[in-house]
């Protein structure tokens, strides 16, 4: 989870409020910095989505490519299934309920970081004895398909390692199943505009040889889409002051919901992760955007504090999700809280166990407090359901579901 037991630390001097990097982590970065500038020098611009995938995804050297720890403790960040098991047992009742209609029950998760809800969901699906033919992960930092390995290996018994099959790319052929993605999307490359009073700027990067820094360089828009978009915020937000409206958007969703589509022949998509309606992502007070980077624990708004040693992310429009979909042939068959939908899917029944002590009863509360209260998880996460040729009302959507607010 990117928020909770996270320290914010915005504004000008931000990163020099930032742990300090060991020098063998300062040299990583700097091989990753002279790529980024090599790759500025042979290219006239260097838009932002350019720059934030070599940082997390260039190999060996990206922030989720390289080596260093990245999710839990030792880690920058946290996430759900790293909280607490019944995340993914919540997650894996839903699936089965889409798995159990379905010929050949498939499951695809998409960035399976460590592995952990990989895993609980395979211990919960055998628990609940729901057979599945397939357990496909799409990952693609190398780095973390060998934590992945590491956790089947430690954790689950052969016959379900063997459901276990990475892809380096989708299927060919359509197959039916459950696809699943926590946390993906907020990982992927996204746009940086920058409204100002009188004019709609794009964010590129540029690279200053004398503070030898990446920085800021906002040119006017070019591209139709973008253009576009800022448009209809312009028409939204209302006038802008001087210091300017700076906000994010992700052009990788559609086509990547179309890829999702083209293999589906029937089933259902479940997305997790931190955002709004459109309504209230574009908010006029909300004038820094969601950007946001994450290192040590510490959140901050500087994504050029040492390229490969941070995570990069932006919250999620859950309302641009909605429309990709739907331009792509599935159906939004529910949106809601985390906390919701973990109830939905069965969070009041695993948190009471006859068998545990009293120890572990108050670490299970603590978890679901965390994964389900509005100040920690519970709101600012949303699930979203696409469903094709699956039509049941699906039971993680059923205690509230949001789509009104798409
Ligand atoms: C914030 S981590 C979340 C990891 C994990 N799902 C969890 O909840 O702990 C983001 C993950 O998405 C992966 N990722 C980002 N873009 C991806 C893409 N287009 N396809 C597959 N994996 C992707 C990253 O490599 C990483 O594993």
């Amino acid at each position: 989870m990117k928020s909770h037991n996270t320290r914010t630390v915005n504004g000008k001097n931000a990163a020099k409020s930032l742990p300090e990097p060991s020098e063998e982590a300062k040299q990583h970065s700097q091989k990753l910095a002279d790529n980024i500038r090599r790759f500025l020098s042979r290219h006239k611009n260097l838009p932002f989505s350019k720059f934030m995938e070599m940082a997390l995804y260039t190999p060996q050297l990206g922030y989720y490519a390289g080596g260093l720890p990245k999710i839990g403790k030792a880690g920058d960040f946290i996430t759900a299934p790293e909280v607490s098991p019944i995340f993914s047992r919540c997650l894996a009742r839903q699936a089965a309920q889409v798995l159990s209609e379905l010929d050949e029950p498939n499951i695809i998760e998409f960035g399976a970081g460590q592995g952990t809800m990989a895993k609980d969901i395979l211990l919960e699906l055998e628990k609940i004895q729901q057979s599945i033919h397939r357990y496909y992960i799409v990952e693609i930092s190398a780095d973390l398909r060998d934590r992945q390995k590491n956790t089947f290996e430690k954790h689950l018994p052969t016959e379900l390692i063997d459901k276990i099959v990475w892809l380096d790319a989708l299927p060919n052929s359509p197959i039916s199943g459950v696809i699943l993605a926590n946390e993906v999307l907020d990982a992927m490359p996204f746009e940086r505009i920058r409204i100002e009073p009188d004019s709609a700027k794009q964010g590129f990067v540029s690279f200053d040889e004398t503070t030898q820094t990446f920085n800021w360089d906002y040119q006017i828009i070019t591209d139709n889409t973008l253009q576009k978009f800022a448009n209809q915020l312009i028409k939204n937000i209302g006038e802008v002051s001087e210091l300017g409206y700076e906000t994010e958007i992700n052009l990788n969703i559609q086509p990547w919901l179309q890829s999702l589509s083209d293999i589906l022949s029937a089933g259902a998509v479940f997305l997790v992760d931190y955002g709004y309606s459109r309504y209230e992502y574009y908010q006029p007070a909300r004038v820094m955007g969601t950007l946001r980077c994450h290192y040590q624990h510490r959140a901050h708004n500087n994504p050029f504090f040492y390229p490969g040693l941070q995570d990069i992310t932006a919250h999620v429009d859950f309302t641009a999700v909605a429309e990709g979909a739907f331009d792509s042939g599935f159906k939004v068959a529910g949106f809601t809280t985390q906390a919701h939908f973990l109830m939905g899917s069965g969070l009041l029944e695993m948190s009471v166990d006859p068998d545990a002590d009293i120890t572990q009863q108050i670490q299970t509360a603590q978890q679901i407090k965390t994964l389900t209260l509005p100040d920690e998880m519970g709101e600012t996460f949303k699930a979203i359901a696409l469903t094709k040729n699956f039509d049941q009302p699906l039971i993680g959507f059923s205690v509230r579901d949001l789509r009104h607010q798409l």
